[in-house]
C-alpha cells in the first residue's frame, strides 16, 4: 500500500526507474577472489549469477620461462597484483564496496603462500567494509561453475576435474558434499602436459613459445602427421577402480624423447622431429585412461543406483578440460551410456575469480559457510573434496567392455 501511495501519479519513466533501484538494493552482490595458484582473479557476481565485472592477472609467462611455478615468486606476483586486479574488477561492475554483501575467497586447497595472499586481503577487506567472508574449496568451486551458466543442472551429478594440480572423479550430491570414486596417485594430467612440453622444449617454437604445456600438446598433436608412430601403454589398467596416474605415460614419453635425441645427436635446443606424432601418442593415451575410468564410474554409479536417470550429467572442468580432443572422447562416452556432457567457457575452466564468486553465490543463497568472524579461517595446502568411495570402486571389481574411440579424429588418424 505505502509503495502503490508513493508511485501514484509518478511517470512510467519514474515508476521505471523506481523498481529499479529497489531490486538493486535487494540485490545481492558477492566479490569472489581467487589466488590458490598462478592467477590473481577476481570478479562480481550477484545472487541470480550475472557476471557484473571481472579482472585476471595471469603469471604464466613467468613461470613459463622460470620452468614451473616456484612459491616465492608466486606469492610475490600476487602480492604485488592483488590490490589492482580486486580495484579493476569493482570498476567493470561499476560498484562500490557498499554494495558488496560477502567477500568469497579461496582458502583450499592450493599453495600456502599463495593462498594467503587472497586470504588476508580478503580478510583485510571484509574488517574494513564490514562484510562476511565465506571461505572457499578450489575445486568444489570448479565443480560447481557449470552451474552458473545451466540452472537445469541439479545435485547429484557427475564431475570430472583436471586441472594442474588435481584429477578427480566425484559425485556432487550438493554444495557441499562430493563421494570420490577416484583421483591421481601421482601427478595430474595438466602438471603431466606440462612436464611434457617442458621435456619437449615446445617453448622454443615461437608459436608455442606462449602457451601452456597443455595448450602447446594440443595443437602440436593435431598437426601429427602419422599419430600412430608410437604406440603408449596405457597406465593402470590392470586395476579395477576409478583412480588415475601420469607416471607410466610420462615415463614412456621421456624415453622415446631420449632416444631419439641420442640417436640423432640433436642440439641441447632442438626438438625431435617426431615431436608432433610423440604429442598425439601422449594425448591419446591420456584421453583414453580417462575415458576408461570414466566408464568404470559410471558403470560403478549404474549398479549402485546413485545418480537417477534425469540427472545422468557430466561436467568436466580445470584447466586441462580446454583441451578439445579429450573433451571429445569424453563426449563419445557420455553419449554410449546416456549421460550429457557440459563444460564451462574455456576461460572458466582454467583458474579464474569469476567461479570463486558464483561458489560465494552459491554458499550466499543456501545460507552455507558465511562467516561474520573470520580470525580461524585459514589456508590448507590439501583438503579433501568429500567422503571417499574409492575402496568400494576397487572392491566392485568392475570389468568393462571398452567403448570404442574409433570416432575421435586428429589429422590422419585411424584411431
Ligand atoms: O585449473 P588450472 O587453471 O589450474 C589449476 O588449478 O591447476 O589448470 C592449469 C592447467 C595447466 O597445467 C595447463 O597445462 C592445463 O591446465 N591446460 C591444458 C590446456 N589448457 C590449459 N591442458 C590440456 N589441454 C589444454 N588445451
Ligand atoms: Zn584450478
Amino acid at each position: 500500500m505505502f509503495i502503490i501511495n508513493k508511485l501514484r501519479n509518478k511517470s512510467i519513466r519514474e515508476i521505471g526507474t523506481f523498481i529499479f533501484m529497489r531490486f538493486c538494493t535487494s540485490r545481492q552482490v558477492i566479490l569472489g577472489i581467487e589466488t590458490s595458484c598462478d592467477d590473481t582473479g577476481c570478479a562480481l557476481v550477484d545472487s541470480t549469477g550475472n557476471l557484473l565485472g571481472e579482472a585476471l592477472h595471469s603469471q604464466h609467462l613467468v613461470h613459463l620461462n622460470n620452468g614451473g611455478i616456484i612459491p616465492p615468486i608466486a606469492w610475490n606476483l600476487h602480492r604485488k597484483n592483488i590490490e589492482k586486479t580486486v580495484n579493476v574488477a569493482m570498476e567493470n561492475a561499476n560498484l562500490t564496496f557498499d554494495k558488496v554483501s560477502a567477500i568469497a575467497v579461496t582458502v583450499k586447497p592450493g599453495l600456502p603462500m599463495s593462498l594467503s595472499v587472497g586470504t588476508k586481503y580478503a580478510k583485510y577487506l571484509c574488517n574494513k567494509y564490514k562484510k562476511p567472508i565465506i571461505p572457499v574449496h578450489h575445486m568444489k568451486a570448479h565443480a560447481l561453475t557449470a552451474r552458473m551458466f545451466d540452472r537445469s543442472l541439479t545435485f547429484p551429478f557427475l564431475v570430472l576435474l583436471i586441472s594442474g594440480g588435481h584429477c578427480l572423479l566425484a559425485i556432487a550430491q550438493s554444495i557441499e558434499d562430493f563421494l570420490l570414486l577416484g583421483e591421481s596417485i601421482d601427478d595430474a594430467p595438466g602438471e603431466a602436459f606440462d612436464k611434457m612440453a617442458r621435456r619437449l622444449k615446445l617453448k622454443n617454437l615461437p608459436q608455442y613459445s606462449t602457451l601452456s604445456g597443455g595448450a602447446a600438446i594440443e595443437i602440436a598433436a593435431s598437426r601429427a602427421d602419422d599419430p600412430l608412430q608410437y604406440n603408449f601403454k596405457e597406465p593402470m589398467s590392470q586395476y579395477k577402480d576409478c583412480n588415475f596416474s601420469m607416471a607410466g605415460i610420462k615415463t614412456q614419453f621421456v624415453r622415446h624423447v631420449e632416444k631419439e635425441e641420442a640417436d640423432l645427436e640433436l642440439a641441447p635446443d632442438s626438438i625431435i622431429p617426431g615431436a608432433n606424432n610423440l604429442c598425439a601418442a601422449f594425448l591419446l593415451v591420456m584421453t583414453r585412461h580417462l575415458c576408461h575410468r570414466l566408464q568404470r564410474g559410471i558403470e560403478y554409479i549404474s549398479r549402485k543406483g546413485l545418480i537417477p536417470p534425469e540427472n545422468q550429467t557430466l561436467v568436466v572442468s580445470g584447466g586441462a578440460a580446454c583441451n578439445n580432443f579429450i573433451n571429445e572422447g569424453l563426449r563419445i562416452v557420455c553419449e554410449e551410456l546416456g549421460y550429457k556432457l557440459l563444460r564451462p567457457p574455456p576461460k572458466l575452466c582454467t583458474d579464474n575469480g569469476v567461479m570463486i564468486a558464483w561458489n560465494g553465490v552459491e554458499r550466499w543463497n543456501a545460507k552455507i559457510g558465511v562467516l561474520d568472524k573470520y580470525d580461524d579461517v585459514d589456508v590448507e595446502r590439501s583438503s579433501p573434496l568429500g567422503q571417499s568411495l574409492i575402496d568400494d570402486v576397487r572392491n566392485a571389481s568392475i570389468r568393462c567392455k571398452w567403448i570404442k574411440l574409433s570416432k575421435l579424429s586428429l589429422p590422419k588418424s585411424q584411431w
